[in-house]
């Protein structure tokens, strides 16, 4: 008999995860649904058109879509037809109520709950993909067993570790896979059932194996270390721009010890993407719901510095400019929050260019992936959410030109800043840039991605993330 497994939710992380587990599991018939119409659409469509970008991605579903790998938005028929369902729906900050931009909004789990149960006639294993505070699969299993009496549910959190941009590779050479449930003889039997997709295609001692509790702080805790050397590195970038150290210098030194070790310590304009913020606002969240108000107050830090290093970079970029960028044209070149996505959640293009329209610049972006639409609704909200009616939010809007070229975003600008770091950034003709902006050529880069020889003898002046700003001598 066939096994079927399903996923509700068809985002960046319920889409190439089925892909994966599609493509190294042939016995197993997957099906990923979504409430969203227009998404599963595009999953069905061109090849070329995915809704999600990620490298590999599109060579999988093109290998798996219609032999055991299906979107569908029948989702009722998706939950009844499979043994094993995963959720993978969205989890995000509330944004109203009780714990209003700190807590985790948890109402799609819990429909999506509801719905399992409603329509369940057999017996399943829910496993709780998308990340959510502590104790969510405790209420994820509450709402099961209250709205269907008649089967049995096992409950597992089988959190995602991907990093977008690289979540194909991540997914088939995981360095672990956690699976948590209940330590009773069906949770343990719950727990084979999901590991044995695993072992599949990964080593039998990357695969932990925890109670539904460590699993579910261990996902908190992995994107909170992450983001802690983030901005740790970027604490001490701010002083490297005030003495004479160099944050790539103290980087190397610090990373080579390998008890620290060399990864996510490179200095940026600060991190990005749906998972930091969120997870550790979660952390910040249920340390003080618990009185640990010394813990919550630690893990804090990690968001403050961060907004601190946005803000910094963005007065900076107004301070070279003799204080004022009024009417002045600022070229932002990059949108995602990081290379190699399409996704732009909680960029720090974001809020750069909040700060800089807010001063009176005018805006104009690049981004080799990002769509029009999006950098225009991430805007649209993000002025919103500063308490904009809609007559200024069209106003500033007015203010912003997205090109689909650097060289026609550069033309006439006072500053080129960098905030992603799109390889091909690196390879601008700043030559030919320098004939298009005003001069001096003043270039704002917030990844550290231009190379000595060019920054000092093409750009006339440079500010970087934890280095002293550079005036070209000539
Ligand atoms: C989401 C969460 O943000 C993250 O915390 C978790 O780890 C995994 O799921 P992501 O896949 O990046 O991450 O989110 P997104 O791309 O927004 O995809 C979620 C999808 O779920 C959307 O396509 C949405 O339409 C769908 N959804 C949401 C449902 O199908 N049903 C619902 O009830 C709610
Ligand atoms: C992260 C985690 O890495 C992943 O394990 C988890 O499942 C989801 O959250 P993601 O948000 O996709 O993944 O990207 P990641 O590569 O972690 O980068 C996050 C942000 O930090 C980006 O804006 C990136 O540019 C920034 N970053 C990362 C730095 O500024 N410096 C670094 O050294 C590393």
């Amino acid at each position: 008999m066939v096994k079927e497994i399903c996923c509700i939710g068809a985002g960046y992380v319920g889409g190439p995860t089925m892909a994966v587990i599609a493509f190294k599991c042939p016995e197993y018939k997957v099906t990923v649904v979504d409430i969203n119409k227009e998404r599963i659409k595009a999953w069905n469509g061109d090849i070329d058109k995915l809704p999600i970008y990620e490298p590999g991605l599109k060579e999988i579903v093109k290998k798996t879509r219609s032999n055991n790998l299906f979107f569908s938005n029948d989702i009722d028929k998706a939950i009844d037809s499979s043994s094993i369902i995963f959720m993978a729906v969205n989890t995000p900050t509330k944004d109203y109520g009780e714990g209003k931009g700190m807590a985790t909004d948890l109402t799609y789990v819990e429909e999506c709950s509801k719905r399992i149960a409603k329509m369940s006639k057999s017996n399943k294993i829910v496993v709780e993909k998308s990340t959510a505070p502590i104790g969510t699969a405790e209420k994820i299993k509450e709402t099961l067993s209250l709205n269907n009496k008649n089967v049995k549910f096992e409950v597992i959190s089988n959190p995602e570790f991907l990093a977008e941009g690289s979540a194909i590779d991540d997914l088939i050479n995981p360095d672990r896979v956690l699976v948590g449930g209940d330590q009773t003889p069906s949770g343990k039997e719950a727990i084979s059932q999901i590991t044995s997709i695993y072992s599949n295609w990964i080593a039998q001692e990357k695969i932990i194996t925890t109670n539904l509790w460590s699993s579910e702080l261990s996902k908190l805790a992995s994107n909170a270390f992450l983001a802690q050397r983030v901005s740790s590195i970027n604490s001490l970038s701010a002083l490297c721009e005030e003495s004479g150290a160099n944050i790539q210098e103290v980087s190397k030194a610090v990373g080579a010890d390998t008890r620290i070790g060399n990864k996510f310590l490179e200095a940026s304009v600060g991190f990005g993407g749906s998972c930091f913020k969120k997870d550790i606002l979660n952390l910040v969240y249920l340390c003080k719901f618990y009185g640990l108000n010394e813990v919550s107050e630690y893990w804090h830090q990690v968001i403050k510095i961060n907004d601190y290093q946005k803000n910094r970079f963005a007065s900076r970029i107004v301070n070279e400019l003799n204080g004022t960028v009024n009417n002045k044209i600022i070229t932002l070149l990059g949108w995602a929050f990081k290379k190699d996505t399409n996704d732009s959640r909680e960029s720090a293009s974001i809020d750069i260019a909040n700060y800089l329209l807010t001063e009176g610049a005018i805006i104009n972006v690049y981004d080799p992936m990002v769509s029009n639409e999006l950098i225009h609704d991430d805007l649209v909200n993000k002025l919103k959410s500063n308490g904009l009616d809609n007559d200024q939010i069209e106003s500033k809007i007015s203010r912003v030109n997205i090109y689909d070229n650097i060289y026609k975003a550069a033309e006439n600008t006072f500053c080129l800043s960098i905030l992603t770091e799109w390889d091909e950034f690196k390879d601008i003709n700043w030559a030919k840039v320098s004939k298009l902006a005003e001069n001096p050529l003043f270039v704002a880069d917030g990844r550290n991605i231009i190379e000595y020889e060019v920054r000092n003898s093409l750009i006339d002046r440079y500010i970087s993330i934890g280095n002293p700003k550079i005036i070209k001598s000539d």
